[in-house]
């Protein structure tokens, strides 16, 4: 019996020395040791022994019954450790993979266009200045020159915020802004770009949209320096091809006024649909600084001249890149902006 018992014991341990899954043990588990497996079989036998033999070999018996279920315990604890450290490994991240770019962003074309004009100016020796968009008044409108209830006033409609206070119709406040803080200092040499704000709406005009004012004050500025500085702006801006023509206009700040024009960078000023087949583009307001402005600013007009200019770079920006609906810069489509 107990030379049964003996052999049974090792070829259970052989067994399961080489097994590696769990339930594989359990399956051999329940085999050896479970209520019908091999070792109850074999004590079964018991009864018929000598009373001696019989306490040896139930003695026996038990020991290597505890000896096998710590085995199996054992056994079981190794497999469920190799499982994790699989598992663990299977799960470890890799820290040297490359990981996912995240998305970039780029500027707005219409933050492009902006730069792009100021480094111009700057380069003509003109500093940036800046000014709020919520506006007094006096500054939009008054110091201006354009008297209170004055039809050219109807020029630019815009949101009031109450008797004194509106969104900016323009840059051209910042002028005496600047003028007021440096007088009398010379010169006054400024661009000034940023959100202005008018009563419209449709594939050409925003109710908010953006201008570069600018303006250059000293003893003895004329029309001509305003001509070869816009002049020199165009070339950089657009191609040295341009063709410029200037016409006569009306600003209540400036006096004489003009408007610039380019010829058409569609056609080449031969005529199509962009220049409605004048061969010519506006691109920008400009003028003699009034002398009620350079009071305003607390200069002396019989002793300073200047010359000032405003554009749109919405404008700019369209007809640079051939764009003929303004509303594509505020709709946030990627589709659009990923083009710049
Ligand atoms: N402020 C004008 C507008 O918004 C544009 C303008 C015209 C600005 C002539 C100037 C200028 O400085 O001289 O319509």
């Amino acid at each position: 019996m107990i030379e049964q018992l003996q052999q049974l014991r090792k070829t259970v341990r052989e067994q399961l020395g080489k097994l590696n899954k769990l339930d594989e043990v359990n399956a051999l588990r329940v085999n050896a040791l479970g209520r019908k497996g091999e070792i109850t079989r074999l004590l079964r036998g018991l009864k018929d022994l000598e009373a001696e033999e019989r306490i040896h070999a139930g003695k026996a018996a038990n020991l290597i019954k505890e000896e096998l279920e710590q085995n199996f315990e054992q056994q079981i604890t190794n497999i469920k450790k190799r499982l994790l450290e699989e598992k663990i490994k299977a799960e470890t991240i890799d820290v040297t993979l490359p990981g996912f770019p995240p998305p970039k962003g780029s500027k707005h074309p219409l933050s492009q266009i902006s730069e792009e004009i100021c480094d111009i100016f700057m380069g003509f020796g003109f500093k940036v200045a800046e000014g709020p968009e919520i506006e007094l008044d006096y500054y939009n409108f008054e110091a201006l020159n354009f008297p209170a209830d004055h039809p050219t006033r109807d020029m630019q409609d815009s949101f009031y915020i109450d008797e004194k206070h509106l969104l900016r119709t323009h840059t051209s406040p910042v002028q005496v802004r600047v003028m007021e803080k440096m007088a009398p200092e010379l010169p006054v040499k400024i661009i000034v770009p940023g959100r202005v704000y008018r009563k419209d709406d449709d594939a050409t005009h925003s109710p908010m949209f953006h201008q570069i004012e600018g303006l250059l004050i000293d003893s003895h500025i004329t029309f001509a320096n305003l001509k070869g500085v816009l002049m020199m702006f165009a070339y950089q801006i657009f191609n040295k091809n341009v063709k410029v023509r200037y016409r006569p206009s009306f600003f209540p700040f400036t006096e004489p006024s003009a408007e610039m024009d380019i010829s058409c960078v569609n056609c080449e000023g031969k005529g199509c649909r962009v220049c409605s087949d004048t061969g010519w583009l506006e691109i920008l307001g400009a003028g003699m600084v009034h002398p009620q402005v350079l009071k305003a600013g607390g200069y002396d007009p019989e002793k300073v001249t200047g010359f000032a200019f405003g554009m749109g770079i919405e404008r700019i920006a369209m007809l640079k890149y051939g764009i003929n609906d303004l509303r594509l810069f505020f709709d946030n489509d990627r589709r659009f902006l990923q083009q710049f």
